[in-house]
């Protein structure tokens, strides 16, 4: 006999056996028939949940968890006393290593349903790897060198609740780098501001805080691949201090840059990829870059090169006007929303040699990969790298040819 109820609903407590992880931070659970989403369990673990949420049309539930019954290997303590409440990190409570097999079941997972992939004809090692830690004595901690805070009525700055606006008292953060300072602007009052983001710059030592939506020209110098770039307040630069530095190098593997080649950069920040290519091959590089600002940064990172241009615009709007383009080579890095058929349509017209995508969302990308394959294009080899650690975030770079 059980007394557990029989149709969940929300605020029940059900004890379940947690299956594979799932996009989005959360492993999947079954009970009678019913899909639940579980965050900070692991696969294998029996677990008491309590229903927290039913999503559209009743076609999941979501839970969190009450009682750890039977722990997985891999869980340890998280290294933060805010995990569990704070929103920011999904993964705190698995080894290092673990998270990044979970990500890479995951970037499979997308790139099957979604891209329809093949495996057997993809380069890839089926491992997100690591990037150099900040600390090796801190696996997977300070890294983030960007962190915008919430500021709630009474002044006060913190982190917000996963799928809330609550704003959840901090005096640390542990995934922020130390030149943050998160116990300052923490301790501050902030009356009347919505929000705080703080950037750093750990290759120069410069920081920066920016009240309210970033705005202005105040600017940071990073170093990544060789040179300096000037990235100006909300412009794009990646948050891990190594990540600029692995991207560039697999982007670069992948393409295999020649001597005078072509290359359009879409969705070029201030010029990171761009700036790269030209320097080593001596050919053209256009840069589509759709924040003015970051845009104008990537005109003055730039400026060394002479067959460089910065196209401050939409990338949908560049590739349609530049139909008659033939780069040897495109990079695009879009937001996570991914590029989407208006782009890779276009995209594919060209006739590049390849095609390289660096890709924040593997669910992008999967959708992405389908097109691709749509237009001429098929996933010929892929890497992955873990530049988030803690978080369910993971970041692939996928090389497209022409079949
Ligand atoms: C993920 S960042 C990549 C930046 C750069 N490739 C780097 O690695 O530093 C995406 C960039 O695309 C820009 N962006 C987003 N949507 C855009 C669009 N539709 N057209 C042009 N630029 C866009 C953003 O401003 C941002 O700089």
């Amino acid at each position: 006999m059980t007394d557990e109820p029989t149709t969940l609903q929300v605020g029940d407590v059900v004890t379940v056996t947690i299956g594979p992880v799932a996009h989005g931070g959360h492993c999947v659970a079954r009970h009678e028939g019913r899909v639940l989403f579980v965050r900070h369990v692991l696969t294998d673990e029996r677990v008491q949940v309590r229903v927290t949420e039913e999503g559209p049309k009743g076609r999941y539930l979501r839970a969190e968890v009450v009682e750890i019954v039977e722990p997985s290997p891999f869980r340890v303590n998280p290294p933060c006393r805010f995990a569990g409440s704070c929103g920011g990190c999904d993964f705190q409570h698995v080894t290092v290593g673990e998270q990044r097999r979970l990500k890479a079941q995951v970037v499979r997972e997308q790139l099957t349903r979604l891209g329809k992939v093949d495996w057997s004809d993809i380069d890839w090692s089926g491992e997100v790897e690591a990037v150099p830690d900040v600390d090796p004595e801190l696996a997977g901690l300070r890294w983030r060198t960007r962190v915008r805070f919430a500021v709630d009525a009474a002044g006060r700055a913190g982190l917000v609740r996963h799928r809330s606006h609550e704003v959840i008292a901090i005096d640390d953060c542990v995934i922020a780098h130390s030149l943050v300072d998160v116990e300052e602007i923490t301790t501050t009052q902030w009356p009347g501001v919505q929000e705080v983001s703080v950037t750093v710059s750990p290759d120069t030592d410069e920081r920066s805080v920016q009240v309210g939506p970033a705005r202005g020209r105040e600017s940071l110098q990073r170093k990544a691949a060789g040179r300096s770039w000037q990235v100006s307040s909300g412009g794009f630069w990646q948050v891990h201090p190594q990540a600029a530095d692995a991207l560039v190098a697999a982007v670069m593997d992948l393409a295999q840059p020649q001597d005078g080649e072509h290359l359009v950069d879409l969705y070029g920040g201030v010029g990171l990829f761009a700036g790269v290519w030209g320097s080593r091959t001596g050919g053209r590089v256009d840069v589509v870059e759709g924040h003015r600002t970051a845009a104008s940064d990537a005109e003055v990172n730039l400026a060394d090169l002479p067959l460089a241009r910065v196209h401050p615009m939409a990338v949908e709007r560049f590739v349609v006007d530049q139909a008659a383009l033939r780069p040897d080579v495109v990079v695009l890095d879009p937001p996570r929303v991914g590029a989407k058929r208006a782009v890779v349509a276009p995209v594919a017209a060209w006739r590049p040699r390849a095609v390289v995508y660096v890709a924040c969302d593997p669910a992008a990308l999967g959708r992405d990969v389908a097109y691709f394959a749509e237009f001429g294009y098929r996933l010929v080899a892929l890497r992955a790298f873990d530049l988030f650690p803690m978080t369910h975030h993971v970041e692939s770079v996928a090389l497209f040819v022409l079949s």
